[in-house]
């Protein structure tokens, strides 16, 4: 995690943070807010994703937007790997909400804005050099669209992770099923249900997905924790926040 918070980590501000926490009804990423401090999410991205998910080692001097954020975790590391501005974006009130617990936790700068990926574009956000795209395109209606709204803010490399379905002999036909009520998620065995799970395309897909709104260069990364691929943006720029000088939001 980051480092030592500059806020005074006394017994009042753990107290506090302890009943921000608990006073959550759902978390979803588990994460270490400090001692003796862990949010109670079903998800181990420090486990189950870090390792695989390709994040560079140091990202000194990046622009990065984490789009899909959740509680923040890949947020909060890219900052702690040095980078210089973090965006984050979600879709759910709550999510940012959460956000913002772990933020003031971790005396973290990363900051999150309540926001639909269709909603990306560079006039409001700027352009950045590396793109986390985790965990979000199946979630999506029209995950075409999405990706193009993301190729328009990457100036440099997207990392994208995707849960697959793979038609076994169809393995180089970019195909993806839908899912018109959803899929079963949760933690393992929960029983619970997903309806907000619409595509699951299979690697060929997702690769040929990610071409065709325009990135260039991909890679899988790995296959071990859903698909990640890596893509870089044809036209590789320095990361820039908007221009508010020419009033993007009129
Ligand atoms: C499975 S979680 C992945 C969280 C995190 N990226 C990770 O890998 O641990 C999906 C996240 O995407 C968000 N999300 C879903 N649809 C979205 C959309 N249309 N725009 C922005 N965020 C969205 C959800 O609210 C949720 O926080």
């Amino acid at each position: 995690m980051l480092e030592k918070p500059q806020v005074p980590w006394d017994g009042s501000f753990v107290d506090w943070v302890r009943s921000q926490v608990a006073g959550e009804g759902y978390w979803f990423q588990r994460m270490d807010l400090g001692p003796g401090l862990t949010t109670p999410g079903w998800s181990d991205p420090q486990a189950e994703k870090l390792p695989y998910f390709g994040l560079p080692e140091r990202m000194q001097g990046m622009r990065v937007l984490d789009v899909g954020c959740a509680e923040g975790f890949f947020s909060f590391e890219a900052e702690r790997r040095g980078a210089k501005e973090v965006i984050a974006i979600d879709v759910l009130p709550d999510s940012i909400r959460r956000f913002g617990i772990c933020r003031s936790a971790l005396a973290a700068r990363a900051t999150a804005y309540l926001c639909n990926v269709y909603d990306l574009g560079p006039k409001a956000f700027g352009t950045f050099d590396l793109v986390f795209f985790f965990g979000v395109l199946y979630h999506l209606r029209n995950p075409l669209l999405a990706l193009e709204r993301v190729f328009s803010v990457c100036a440099g490399t997207l990392l994208l992770q995707t849960a697959t379905h793979e038609v076994a002999g169809a393995e180089q036909v970019p195909l993806a099923r839908f899912h018109p009520s959803g899929i079963e998620s949760g933690p393992p065995g929960s029983g619970l249900f997903d309806p907000t799970v619409f595509w699951l395309p299979n690697a060929e897909c997702a690769r040929a997905m990610t071409s065709h709104v325009g990135f260039e260069a991909i890679e899988t990364v790995t296959s071990e924790a859903g698909l990640v691929l890596r893509a870089q943006s044809p036209r590789p720029a320095q990361g820039r926040p908007p221009d508010e000088s020419k009033a993007p939001w009129s």
